[in-house]
């Protein structure tokens, strides 16, 4: 599976990326502003740091408005997949910028329905929001697993990618069901290098050789 960060502050892609572990980076909106930061000087900053697909999204709704600045996004960096999100407009911006060989993110997904159609439009990533679909109370793991034996059922290689991920215990689900990507907000990524027992060791081990290690 591979490990996508979903951020757009460029000090945690950095210090993630030197360690090889990401392979992809997703932007959103809310996630641009929160840095202050012009999206296409970002999404090219990102492209210097990871060799992967870095989603950055369109902020029109109407279907000419997002064919426009799809086509536009894709323009910037042979790695930029073009986010658009889950409405009618958007779908059929989908099934044109597809046709013309660009990648798509679709977002904002919350149903296997909602990933079917996306898949079938022409997406090359779909997007479910695990963390919100938790959120409202209904059980996201369901919904994944619907789309995984939905696009194995009819060999749709749309990509799944496990989004609104909020804890290490999300990043295992998304292996165990099959996802193709996890992206994850960098404090995710942080937990999974925890283990108490792993910092329990190696005090231990460190100890032990204190007591020898004039002897070496
Ligand atoms: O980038 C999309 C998604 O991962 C957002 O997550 O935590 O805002 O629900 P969250």
């Amino acid at each position: 599976m591979k490990i996508f960060l979903d951020t757009a502050n460029l000090d945690e892609i950095k210090k993630y990326a030197e360690m090889g572990i990401v392979d992809g980076v997703t932007t959103n909106p809310t996630l641009v502003a929160k840095e202050g930061a012009n999206l296409k000087e970002y999404t090219l900053k990102i492209c210097e740091m990871v060799d992967g697909d870095i989603s950055a999204e369109v902020i029109a709704t109407d279907y000419e408005g997002i064919v426009k600045e799809g086509r536009e996004i894709a323009k910037w960096h042979k790695n930029v997949v073009v986010k658009i999100p889950f409405i009618p407009e958007g779908v059929k911006a989908i099934k044109t910028l597809s046709s013309e060989g660009i990648k798509i993110n679709c977002t904002l997904i919350f149903s296997a329905n909602q990933a079917l159609l996306a898949a079938k439009a022409g997406a090359y990533i779909v997007s479910p929001f695990a963390g919100r679909i938790d959120d409202m109370g209904q059980d996201s793991m369901q919904t994944i697993a619907e789309i995984r034996q939905i696009f194995d059922n009819y060999g749709i290689e749309c990509q799944i990618l496990f989004a609104s991920t909020r804890h290490p215990r999300h990043v295992v689900d998304a292996a165990t069901m099959g996802c193709d990507i996890c992206t994850m907000p960098a404090g995710v990524l942080e937990k999974m290098f925890k283990h108490p027992l792993t910092d329990k060791g190696l005090t231990q081990f460190l100890s032990d050789w204190e007591a020898v290690k004039d002897k070496q």
